[in-house]
């Protein structure tokens, strides 16, 4: 307490005094930041041996020419591979021609195009060091006004506002000008097939023997054991010239379990043989394959996202982004014991598409 003069009144000292004197931390309840620092500065500027020596500028200057003259090169050698190396007659060889030679055309004409750039803003490029203070992204007021003046000043002068037939007929042709593009889209499917039709169904038919992937050998219901898996294709798919494109869409899983833990429903009963099951290998989320089995809680993982479908019950989904249960794949056996197919899948395999129903 301080004594004041005046009134002969004791009244409070003022606080601030105290406080103003007192440099180290607080004693309240406040944190002082105790490892501020001044800000340092830009180090020293070095300057560049392109800077200092003209002709180590022509030579950078040497460099990055050619690395753009090697992008061109690139570009070109990826399109003359294109037209060079087609793929149409579909055997793997060309295939794996024609995507080498394009993959090493896209990467020179990329890493020349990036190196390039790179090589040229650190070696050429003007080297000085400089603050760009921020500052409030709102603009002043007087900036707002003069946005607000051009617009309707551009309204004015352009009639957008009055013309509204204009207007609308505008918007209409911007809507419309890229449809073309979607519409091209469909140029990218395959070449005098119904899409709908070919996503809803696959190879797969009555009495089509379930023949293992890759060597096209045919499975017997005894060799499939209790807790085995297999990773199946439909017999004589090997002797088509797409049998990749045919397999994306009937590749198969086949486990044993026993037949107390399956859990069909009504109408499904007859679908598997002896505790035999056989489910679409394409993850009904993006497509990928499916391909790890738990053969302690019978469930089936997705790699990519990590879907996981119940075997027990009907391969629904018990887990990840997948939103429907595997399609199942009826199956039998016929006179020699061999594991065949009843039919095609119950269902469309893979990811939904627009007229999926
Ligand atoms: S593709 Fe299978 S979880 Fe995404």
């Amino acid at each position: 307490m301080a004594h004041d003069d005046n009134s002969g009144k004791e009244v409070a000292a003022p606080v601030s005094s105290a406080a103003d004197k007192y440099e180290g931390p607080s004693t309240g309840t406040a944190v002082i930041a105790s490892d501020a620092f001044t800000d340092p500065g830009f180090p020293p500027h070095r300057e560049r041996m392109t800077d200092l020596d003209p002709k180590a500028d022509k030579r950078a200057e040497r460099q990055v020419f050619t690395l753009f003259y090697l992008s061109i090169a690139g570009s070109i050698f990826a399109i003359a591979s294109y037209i060079g190396f087609p793929i149409e007659s579909g055997a793997t060889g060309d295939l794996r021609l024609s995507t080498l030679t394009l993959g090493v055309g896209i990467a020179l004409a990329l890493l020349g195009l990036g190196l390039g750039a790179v090589h040229w803003s650190k070696a050429l490029m003007m080297n000085e060091e400089g603050i760009d203070e921020r500052h409030p992204i709102r603009g002043t007021e007087a900036t707002r006004d003069r946005a607000v003046e051009i617009f309707k000043q551009a309204n004015e002068e352009s009639g957008i506002g009055r013309r509204t037939v204009i207007r609308n007929t505008l918007i209409g042709a911007l809507v419309a000008f890229p449809l073309p593009a979607v519409v091209l889209f469909r140029g990218l499917g395959p070449m005098n097939v119904n899409p709908v039709e070919s996503l809803s169904s696959t190879m797969w038919k009555k009495g089509m023997r379930l023949t293992l992937d890759p060597s096209g050998l045919p499975v017997k219901a005894a060799d499939v054991t209790l807790g085995s898996a297999f990773h199946i294709i439909p017999e004589g798919i090997n002797d088509f010239h797409d049998k990749l494109e045919r397999k994306a869409k009937a590749a198969v899983l086949l486990m044993r379990l026993d037949p107390k833990d399956l859990n069909p429903s009504p109408g499904r009963e007859g679908w598997a043989y002896d505790g035999i099951v056989a489910y679409s290998k394409i993850c009904t989320h993006v497509g990928c394959p499916v391909a790890l089995y738990e053969q302690q809680t019978h469930h089936l993982l997705c790699p990519c996202h990590q879907s996981t479908f119940d075997v027990e019950n009907e391969c629904k989904v018990v887990f990840g982004p997948a939103a429907r249960a595997l399609p199942q794949l009826p199956i039998t056996v016929d006179s020699d014991g061999y594991l065949v197919a009843q039919s095609d899948f119950n269902e469309p395999v893979g990811p939904s598409f627009w007229e999926r129903s």
